[in-house]
């Protein structure tokens, strides 16, 4: 059975707007573990604009399922997974001003970093994942750095109009086919929703989807019911 991971960092987002401690990305993992997610996936940007140290060292400590870091392939963020020892580390590229991961990680390029990078996280006994694109030169390169998982970018196939959606589904099913012929795990996110995820889910070898804004956008709204409900009646005294 497919594996869902929730991405909790946007729960942090809204924490930061304020500056406070409310919402917890913590308290909403463990609500997450409750109504049925296999993991649990924060992304601790260099930035800190969302998801704090202090998030990721609680989490591991109260995380029940598996503790995926996102973070970006420098060694300063090596040596935090190193010291916090999360079940995964999934290595991402990392812009400043960007508003979220754009595309995956040039694995190619950057390949003798990754492999030293990668035995680290090993010799810590961490599973590592590569975030890239579905294309087959990176993918070689993921199974020559010896990394254990690919997620593969599906934020392209997301934004795709109609017309075009086709052919990028078409090259995640060729990824997802080559990256378990190369013996890596696959699992896929970036942009997934309610309504784009089908398609993807019709495809078979990936092993688990990393699902973040879709979820908390909702949750959002199905609980604003409840929310002013609750506020109205202590307005109201009732
Ligand atoms: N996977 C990776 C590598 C990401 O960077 C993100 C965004 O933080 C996600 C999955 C989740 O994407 P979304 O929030 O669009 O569901």
């Amino acid at each position: 059975m497919a594996k869902l991971g929730v991405n909790v960092d946007h729960v942090a987002t809204l924490r930061q707007a304020r500056g406070g401690s409310e919402p917890d990305p913590v308290t909403a993992a463990a609500m997450a573990e409750l109504a049925g997610a296999d993991g649990i996936t924060v992304h601790l940007r260099e930035d800190r604009r969302h998801i704090q140290d202090r998030d990721v060292m609680l989490l591991r400590r109260t995380v029940q399922t598996h503790l995926n870091l996102e973070m970006a392939a420098t060694d300063d963020m090596v040596a935090i997974a190193m010291k916090v020892v999360p079940d995964y580390v999934t290595l991402v590229p990392e812009k400043r001003q960007e508003l979220t991961t754009e595309g995956g990680l040039d694995v190619v390029k950057h390949a003798q970093k990754l492999d030293r990078q990668i035995e680290l996280l090993h010799q810590a006994g961490i599973t590592v994942s590569l975030f890239v694109d579905p294309d087959l030169a990176q993918l070689k390169a993921c199974a020559r750095v010896k990394a254990d998982y690919i997620e593969i970018h599906t934020g392209t196939y997301c934004n795709a109009k109609e017309k075009a959606r086709h052919a990028e589904l078409a090259k995640i099913e060729e990824a997802v086919k080559a990256g378990r012929r190369l013996g890596l795990g696959v699992n896929a996110g970036h942009g997934l929703n309610y309504q784009n995820l089908r398609p993807i889910l019709a495809l078979s070898g990936i092993e688990e989807y990393n699902i973040g804004h879709s979820i908390i956008a909702r949750a959002v709204l199905v609980g604003l019911d409840r929310a002013v409900r609750e506020m109205a009646a202590l307005v109201h005294g009732s």
